[in-house]
């Protein structure tokens, strides 16, 4: 049997449509719209691609885009500083700083400073708290992805032992949250997990997030189960052709599962498409408007 592929690139494509049709009815009701403010220290070559697609699908879907471009140098006051400024800015309604900053920089302490109203990376820890507590929370984006694209494989994911391999703050522990909201039954190995092949094989959902390269293998699959792989790995062949893979060995997992996301296409174009989601929601709660339906 070979999985259906589930199509992140559309679903993100759809999810954006919608989202403009959120912030025209915003800007028709209110008369405000939504913006978003990023925020990038340094040269990070990665970094500087994602916050280019930010502020491209931002502007795309009708939304302000705020770029803050700070030196490597930037002490921790004045990104402080700027953070402070950008929470009481009314065009804002939607902060980013784009991960990771600087080492002379606590990550932590940045995070904590920016309003959680505003904090449309869900990183705070009273979003973190909000949502673990089943409260009203602005909620990570790749994890949102991952369930919505879950979802597309089986709208009710009630019962299913889901399995997700990663327990960073921003994509293993919120997923598994998110997943728990979903009446899974969740399971949360990462690196010091042992005989993580045979507990892989109980799942009837995986989300793969352990930042490996295709550390999942065909044969730990479930037949029919759905697997979601947020990994992304930029490798070289024999040929010095570049392929990006992802934590799944995409190529034997297909033969097995019963839907699968894949690297690139799957988790990675919903990311941008959950934070333009989060800041029209952010936007919506600041302005006392109805939480959008997207
Ligand atoms: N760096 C890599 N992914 C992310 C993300 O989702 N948010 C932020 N702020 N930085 C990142």
């Amino acid at each position: 049997m070979t999985a259906q592929i589930i199509d992140g690139k559309e679903t993100a494509k759809a999810l954006r449509q919608s989202i403009a049709g959120e912030v025209a009815k915003i800007k028709e009701t209110v008369g405000v719209t939504p913006g978003l403010a990023v925020v990038l220290v340094g040269a990070d070559p990665a970094s500087e691609v994602y916050v280019k697609n930010k502020a491209k699908q931002t502007v795309e879907v009708g939304m302000t885009s705020f770029e803050h471009r700070l030196p490597e140098e930037t002490t921790e006051s004045d990104l402080l500083s700027l953070i402070d400024q950008l929470n009481n800015d009314t065009s804002v309604h939607g902060i980013l700083v784009q991960l990771p900053v600087p080492k002379h920089i606590d990550e932590r302490k940045v995070i904590s400073a920016i309003d959680p109203a505003k904090d449309v990376d869900g990183f705070h820890p009273i979003n973190a708290g909000r949502l673990a507590t089943g409260q009203k929370a602005l909620v990570p984006c790749t994890p949102v992805g991952c369930v919505i694209l879950a979802k597309q494989a089986q709208a009710d994911l009630t019962g299913l032992n889901a399995v997700v391999i990663g327990r960073s703050n921003i994509v293993g522990k919120p997923v598994a949250q998110l997943l728990l909201q979903e009446n899974c039954t969740v399971t949360i190995a990462h690196s010091r997990t042992q005989n993580l092949p045979e507990i892989v094989r109980q799942a009837d959902l995986v989300v793969a997030a352990a930042g490996q390269c295709e550390i999942v293998k065909g044969d730990w699959i479930k037949p029919g189960a759905i697997v979601i792989d947020v990994g992304i790995h930029r490798t070289v062949n024999d040929l010095g052709k570049t392929k990006l893979k992802g934590d799944v060995a995409f190529d034997e997992a297909v033969e097995t599962a019963g839907h699968i996301t894949p690297v690139p296409g799957g988790v990675g174009p919903m990311t941008i498409a959950c934070l333009l989601r989060n800041s029209v929601v952010a936007c919506a709660r600041l302005n006392g408007l109805p939480d959008p339906v997207l």
